[in-house]
């Protein structure tokens, strides 16, 4: 708990240094004890506020673990941990130069590049590190249009709620219910040894992530095949808003370090993805809202995934989306902006991405709303999110009702998001 600016700052750098195991940050000691993809290139901008040379080791080291196809697994297993289940052994990686998940997390990479390029205070060591990375970029968003759009509609894949990084999303709940709970793995709940089993998904819901990972790990990971057998297809509103706004910060990064063609792919790439993601807009609710692939049908549970466009710089829809953070908020449900529609089906304010507020969402959305000229709301965002890391603690959630902080404790992407945060705030 900090009371003031000042030691906020020492308190976010000291977590920071403290789940830094060189080169790689975890994202909290115990519950996620290895490298985490998008942890990973949030913690990076977060870095760059202190030690750019560190931020930018942050993200050489995640694509240090990028596959030979491009694709970047959501976790990196550098090190043994008994501390976390699944381990390598239960993805059958183990051998890799880098054992890692088969799987992969929204892509946020480019944009934490992007920014770190252009608000480097070092820019030649800037420029030379973003060069190197640039290629890397490139193939993982090719990686994502070849695997998991391989039709070429324009919106993304998922096949595992770990995909979407929002695990036990209620959006997911109907979409995962066909997924069956037999697994050929035991499941063994780390997680529940570090965190109340009330913020944590379910066991039914653990059965089935397992189910998936054992099907995913008998197909060989190979794209295709997953794409075609995976019981669970959805696409997500999240990875598909955070991909087009990569999208468009790896076309910055061509523009300085690629060549006309490569732009030329990436710019085609963007609009195809922007047109299949307006789509998704519903004009009766009032944000964004999945869509279930294998039922053919919308998911309509509105979560804040289904916000996320207004980072991606899709800007037609800012003013309805600013109204549903609105009518989300009330004397009861105060702190915004809640991970599910308070009241909504499967609402529940201190279990995990079913309610509970997540800073760097709530940054990602202060980000698109002052984009769009939202100024207000961007900095109603920036503030509450700031006041409820400063009064209750560095966790990885927190209670929409009251902010209390809920979840892994000194958690490294909560430091990352106050210190970046702090950069734009007087
Ligand atoms: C977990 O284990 O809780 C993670 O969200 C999977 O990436």
């Amino acid at each position: 708990m900090t009371d003031a600016p000042g030691a906020a700052r020492a308190a976010a750098r000291a977590i920071l240094r403290a789940n830094d195991r060189g080169g790689y940050t975890v994202p909290s000691a115990r519950l996620y004890p290895f490298q985490w993809n998008w942890d990973s290139a949030l913690v990076a901008m977060g870095w760059a506020t202190c030690s750019e040379s560190r931020g930018w080791q942050e993200v050489e080291t995640l694509l240090a673990g990028q596959w030979d196809d491009g694709m970047v697994p959501h976790i990196l297993f550098h090190a043994p941990s008994g501390d976390y289940f699944p381990g390598p052994a239960v993805w059958g990686l183990a051998r890799l130069r880098v054992p890692s998940s088969g799987i992969p997390q929204p892509p946020v990479l480019a944009t934490a590049v992007r920014r770190m390029l252009e608000r480097a205070r070092a820019p030649e060591q800037a420029k030379a590190r973003a060069a190197a990375l640039y290629p890397k970029l490139l193939g993982n968003h090719r990686w994502w249009a070849r695997a998991r759009d391989p039709e070429r509609r324009g919106l993304v894949t998922t096949l595992h709620p770990w995909e979407t990084g929002m695990d036990n999303s209620p959006a997911w709940d109907i979409a995962l219910a066909r997924v069956p709970r037999e697994t050929g793995t035991p499941i063994v709940r780390r997680d529940l040894a570090h965190v109340e089993s009330a913020m944590r998904p379910a066991l039914a819901e653990y059965e089935r992530y397992i189910h998936l990972v054992d099907l995913f790990r008998s197909l060989a990971w190979e794209p295709g095949r997953m794409l075609r057998q995976s019981p669970f297809r959805v696409a997500d509103v999240g990875t598909n808003a955070i991909l087009l706004r990569a999208e468009r910060d790896l076309l910055a990064l061509a523009r300085r370090f690629g060549t006309a063609a490569e732009g030329a792919e990436i710019d085609a790439r963007s609009a195809r993805l922007a047109a299949a993601l307006e789509g998704l807009f519903s004009a009766t609710e009032g944000i964004y809202l999945g869509r279930d692939q294998v039922a053919d049908r919308p998911i309509t549970v509105a979560t804040s995934a289904g916000l996320l466009p207004i980072f991606a710089g899709e800007r037609a829809h800012a003013g309805a989306l600013a109204e549903r953070i609105e009518s989300w908020r009330s004397a009861a449900v105060p702190w915004p902006v809640p991970s599910s529609a308070p009241g909504g089906p499967g609402f529940d304010p201190r279990r995990y991405w079913r309610g509970p507020v997540w800073p760097f969402v709530n940054w990602m959305l202060a980000q698109g709303f002052a984009a769009a000229g939202n100024a207000a709301l961007a900095s109603l965002l920036g503030n509450a999110t700031a006041r409820m890391i400063e009064t209750g603690g560095f966790y990885e959630y927190f209670d929409p009702r009251d902010a209390s902080g809920l979840g892994g404790e000194n958690f490294s992407w909560t430091a990352a998001i106050w210190l970046v945060l702090a950069e734009s705030r007087p």
